[in-house]
């Protein structure tokens, strides 16, 4: 049987092209289940890996898509039946396994998740790999003592996919959030997810050789890296939390130890790909229940097509043009 699939393929000098292809199931890789997909999404990391970053995918050709939600078409495992509805983000998915741009994966058992009872297919991949992360981060930045009398807490990258659930989430928990942006008209967006206050990336810099600033915020979900992350160490009130997610500035961080040792500030990081299944059992309950933002996901969603997903959206996350999640719909 074959299937519609985004196709990566390197030629001979090293240029990376793609296209949309059948494929035969047959040609999938091995693993006890068989999804057909209904959804999928796009992450900064299926990106890289569609523009040939050997970094997240070694060889080609190679299908990505480190997301994908849909029914179980066939399990050699009893733990999934046949027409149950189940997710699966990251681990190996999309990165050297044949990914979610796809109408069908196979994937082994350890990889799938149920989907969470309330809420559908779509929900859970607009919430996405983004989304889980950024709901880990506020869990671990909790589990550290953090909460919203603190004071506020800052999200850099914050039209992202990352950083849009990140407002969602911290605003839904009751914290004061500050937005940072490169999006001059992203105002009314930030703030409709629950931003108090939006800021220009320049409020992050910060050129005076100090090693410490005054206070400006309790903690920081960041997605950027870099000079930024270093800032907001810096400027972070004792006792705050600061998670580190992303790199999409820079992979690099020059601190000093003074925020740690003199404030008492964490540096936490969050990876998402690896994490345990009852962990993320865990995070998408609670993103059932306390942490639930169904109401603001219409605004962060684009739904495309796996042709408009080829032709448009993957250049533009890499150029930082992204705003919210993009929901791919077989
Ligand atoms: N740790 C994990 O498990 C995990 C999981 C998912 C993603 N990530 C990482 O998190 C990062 C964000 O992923 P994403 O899917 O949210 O990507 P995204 O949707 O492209 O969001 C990134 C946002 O960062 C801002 N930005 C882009 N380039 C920038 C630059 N040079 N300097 C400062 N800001 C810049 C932009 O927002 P503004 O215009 O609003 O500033 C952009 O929309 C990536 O590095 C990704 O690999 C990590």
């Amino acid at each position: 049987m074959s299937f519609k699939a985004l196709w990566i393929t390197e030629k001979p000098d090293g240029k990376i092209e793609r296209s949309i292809v059948q494929r035969e199931l047959g040609d999938l890789p091995a693993g006890e289940v068989l999804i057909k997909i209904k959804y999928s999404s796009l992450n900064y990391k299926d990106a890289l890996s569609a523009t040939g970053n050997k970094g997240i995918t070694k060889k080609y050709p190679h299908t990505p898509g480190i997301d994908a939600a849909g029914v179980v078409e066939m399990s050699r495992d009893a733990t999934f039946a046949a027409d149950e509805e189940v997710i699966i983000t990251g681990f190996d998915l999309g990165m050297n396994t044949h990914g979610g741009f796809a109408e069908y994966i196979r994937v082994p058992v350890a990889w799938v998740c149920p989907k969470p009872r309330t809420l559908t297919l779509r929900e859970c991949m607009i919430i996405g790999t983004a989304g889980l992360t950024a709901a880990t981060a506020l869990y671990k930045m909790e589990a550290l003592g953090q909460h919203p009398g603190m004071g506020p807490i800052v999200v850099t990258g914050s039209t992202g996919g990352v950083g849009s659930i990140a407002v969602a989430l911290l605003a839904k928990a009751g914290y004061e959030v500050i937005a940072v942006t490169g999006k001059a008209t992203a105002s009314d967006y930030l703030k409709h997810l629950g931003a108090t206050r939006v800021e220009p990336r320049e409020f992050l810099d910060d050129n005076s050789g100090k090693a410490l600033l005054k206070s400006k915020w309790a903690g920081a979900i960041d997605t950027i890296g870099g000079h930024c992350l270093n800032v907001l160490l810096k400027a972070c009130n004792r006792e705050g939390t600061i998670v580190t997610t992303g790199i999409v500035a820079s992979h690099a961080l020059t601190t000093t130890l003074y925020p740690f040792i003199l404030n008492g500030v964490s540096l936490i990081g969050v990876g998402s790909a690896e994490m345990p299944m009852k962990n993320r059992l865990l995070i998408w309950k609670k993103l059932e229940e306390e942490w639930n933002i169904k109401e603001k996901l219409p605004a962060i969603v684009k739904e495309i097509t796996l042709e408009e997903l080829s032709a448009n959206f993957i250049e533009s996350i890499l150029e930082g043009k992204n705003m919210g999640r993009v929901v791919i719909k077989m």
